[in-house]
């Protein structure tokens, strides 16, 4: 059964680990997660962009196709089913496909009218048994057509924004989706520190973990990170896998073109780039 992300961002706060959110496109990619997840009794998060979501046919084959595949794999370790980067109306929707968790991105709002769409859904999502997630301070880069300049998040608004009784906040530190360019100036630990002190015990998420160096994610953590995105990580490795048995000529040997086939190579990198990943954030083990 899918379970709202809040209690696991707790205990993982408390424990000084994050969960990973992975993002996922189809039925391979949520298989890999899973599996993986079970395979480390770890909780798991998994992502579903609007792009995303539209491309496998609507939110509500997602969580159709997440819930059966749990089942049918006996998978026993918290899993969450989020909505990223959520749209007012896509908030609503997942909400009623059956998600058991929303990200408001009302990052590119003014600050007043951010708070008040995150109030009401805020509200909603409670009602509903939803842990919801908001953001403030852009996050640089592009994700499936959603674009961010990649602002440091403000404490103060980041405080008016926990107060609504959001369960985990994405704020802003110089992080951004996708590839970071070499001239990066890496995550602005003085921002997270002063974001941390505003809003208390809030667990704190933190995008774009493609890249990041590993000993930036383990500072991140020990300043109240408890929740990390990765999703461009997945695709490349994804990709890499994939070319590699195309380039071997294996889709040209007996039946290497069998979609199973020529899938596989790239579902099993998934699982390698999960484990690296569960592993470095510590959540290993704390199903
Ligand atoms: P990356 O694609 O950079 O890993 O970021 C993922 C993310 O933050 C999803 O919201």
């Amino acid at each position: 059964m899918l379970v709202a992300a809040k209690e696991m961002l707790e205990k993982a706060r408390e424990g000084k680990y994050a969960v990973g959110q992975f993002n996922i496109n189809n039925l391979e990619w949520t298989k890999s997660v899973l599996l993986t997840a079970q395979e480390l009794q770890s909780p798991v998060i998994l992502g579903v962009s609007e792009g995303a979501g539209k491309y496998m046919t609507g939110f509500k084959t997602v969580a159709a196709m997440v819930e059966a595949m749990m089942e049918e794999l006996n998978i026993t370790v918290p899993v969450a089913l989020h909505l990223d980067h959520g749209t007012y109306d896509g908030c609503y929707k997942c909400i009623k496909a059956g998600f058991s968790s929303i990200m408001f991105d009302g990052s590119h709002y003014p600050i007043e009218e951010n708070i008040e769409k995150t109030r009401e859904l805020v509200k909603i999502a409670h009602a509903m048994g939803l842990s919801l997630e908001a953001e403030v301070g852009s996050i640089g880069g592009e994700e499936d057509g959603v674009v961010g300049a990649g602002e440091c998040a403000d404490p103060a608004e980041c405080k008016a924004i926990a107060d609504l009784g959001i369960d985990f906040l994405a704020a802003g530190i110089g992080n951004i989706h996708g590839k970071y360019p070499a001239n990066w100036q890496g995550l602005n630990f003085d921002v997270l520190a002063k974001v941390k002190e505003a809003v208390g015990d809030m667990p704190l998420v933190l995008h774009g973990g493609t890249g990041i160096p590993e000993d930036m994610i383990k500072k991140a953590i020990s300043l109240g990170v408890a929740k990390i995105n990765v999703n461009t990580e997945c695709q490349l490795s994804f990709a890499d896998a994939t070319r590699a048995y195309i380039e071997a000529g294996k889709d040209q040997q007996g039946k290497g073109f069998d979609p199973r086939k020529l899938l596989a190579p790239g579902a099993e990198a998934i699982k390698a780039t999960v484990k690296e990943k569960m592993e470095l954030f510590g959540s290993v083990g704390k199903a």
